[in-house]
């Protein structure tokens, strides 16, 4: 069997009308497509968590800039690249943490730099979106594989969050590498934090993998510990949202809480991120920016008020955490995977001088 058979599910297509997203927000109970006409509609999409997951967020930002250019080129001709200014800025705020946003736009900027002002650049920036689209779909086979082949046969796994189909555009990360030693035969069980406030263990991670068959069983986030004591899982796998310099990683929240329990009962930590994930710009994970959403994602669950309506009752939402380097084992990327991460690897892997 290979991974194939377990990649069915995908987050964002794009057509001759606009880029069409699975609204994650309706998910598991609505399967619903949204057409995202321009760029204000996707940085909408965006904040509002219609599409969510690092990867994914660059390669919607990637469309939405050419959607941009385009709307730039209708309205302003020949001033298109003063034209578009606005709507990149409005991408570029939609949410803070994930790199890949800044990652993809400034690469869509690059592009369109070099472009003429007096013709329509459109069909050069949809491709360069399809380029990015493409890479990542590739970036998440590769990692399958180098991650897959860290994992000894007979293993447990525990993810948290959402990484697969729903988060990029393939495969996934860290459930890529889930996917792929699965479809080898290396995983016995996989589990999923149900990842609280916003569940996107239970409500997508599970979704994806009933989808594509492959049993799952999900757990309060406050269990992991006991499930690592327990014995049965041999590795924790997650995603990235942005890996600094020295080699810390901003996560979902709770990412962090599952390290530290993981470095305590001898659990291996796999972080799985494409290279557009790693900012080398950011030199710690103290200078990450990290998103606060509003209260009512932790005093409600499923629209139904969980927190007592009562004076002094609050709520505190930051939405990532940072995970240290000295409590990750290995960072697997597609250009290949860094043991122990810290400055010096992150330098080697991106081919740059460790500052
Ligand atoms: O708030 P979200 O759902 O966008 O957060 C997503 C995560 O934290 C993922 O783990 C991360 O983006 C890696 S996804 C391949």
């Amino acid at each position: 069997m290979t991974s194939a058979s377990h990649d069915t599910v995908r987050a964002l297509q794009w057509h001759e009308d606009g880029l069409h997203l699975l609204d994650q927000r309706r998910l598991p109970h609505e399967v619903i497509w949204l057409r995202c006409p321009d760029a204000a509609a996707v940085a909408d999409a965006i904040t509002n968590m219609v599409v969510r997951g690092a990867p994914a967020i660059g390669i919607t930002a990637a469309y939405g800039a050419a959607l941009a250019a385009q709307a730039a080129w209708q309205r302003d001709g020949s001033g298109w690249q003063e034209g578009v200014r606005a709507d990149l800025e409005r991408l570029r705020a939609s949410r803070p943490t994930a790199v890949n946003l800044a990652w993809a736009l400034a690469r869509m900027e690059r592009v369109a730099a070099g472009l003429p002002a007096d013709a329509d650049p459109s069909d050069a920036l949809f491709a360069e979106a399809d380029r990015v689209h493409a890479e990542d779909i590739e970036a998440n086979q590769r990692m399958g594989r180098s991650g897959a082949g860290l994992i000894q046969p007979g293993s447990g796994v525990l993810t948290h969050c959402n990484t697969g189909s729903l988060a990029t555009g393939g495969l996934g990360t860290a459930l890529g590498v889930i996917r792929t030693a699965w479809a080898d035969g290396r995983i016995e069980r996989v589990f999923a934090d149900e990842t609280r406030p916003w569940l996107q263990g239970s409500r997508l991670t599970a979704w994806e993998l009933s989808a594509d068959r492959i049993p799952v069983a999900l757990l309060a986030d406050g269990a992991a510990a006991a499930l690592m004591r327990s014995g049965q899982v041999q590795w924790a796998i997650v995603g990235a949202d942005r890996v600094a310099a020295n080699g810390d990683v901003a996560n979902k929240i709770g990412t962090y809480a599952v390290a530290l329990a993981a470095r305590e009962h001898g659990v291996r930590v796999m972080v799985v991120a494409p290279t557009s994930t790693v900012d080398l710009e950011t030199d710690s994970g103290e200078q990450i920016p990290i998103e606060t959403r509003e209260s009512a994602e932790v005093l409600y669950a499923g629209g139904q008020r969980i927190a007592p309506e009562a004076h002094g009752v609050s709520a505190w939402n930051p939405v990532f955490d940072v995970t240290p380097a000295e409590l990750i084992d290995v960072i697997v990327t597609e250009r290949g995977v860094v043991h122990q991460p810290d400055r010096a690897g992150m330098a080697r892997l991106m081919g740059s001088d460790p500052a």
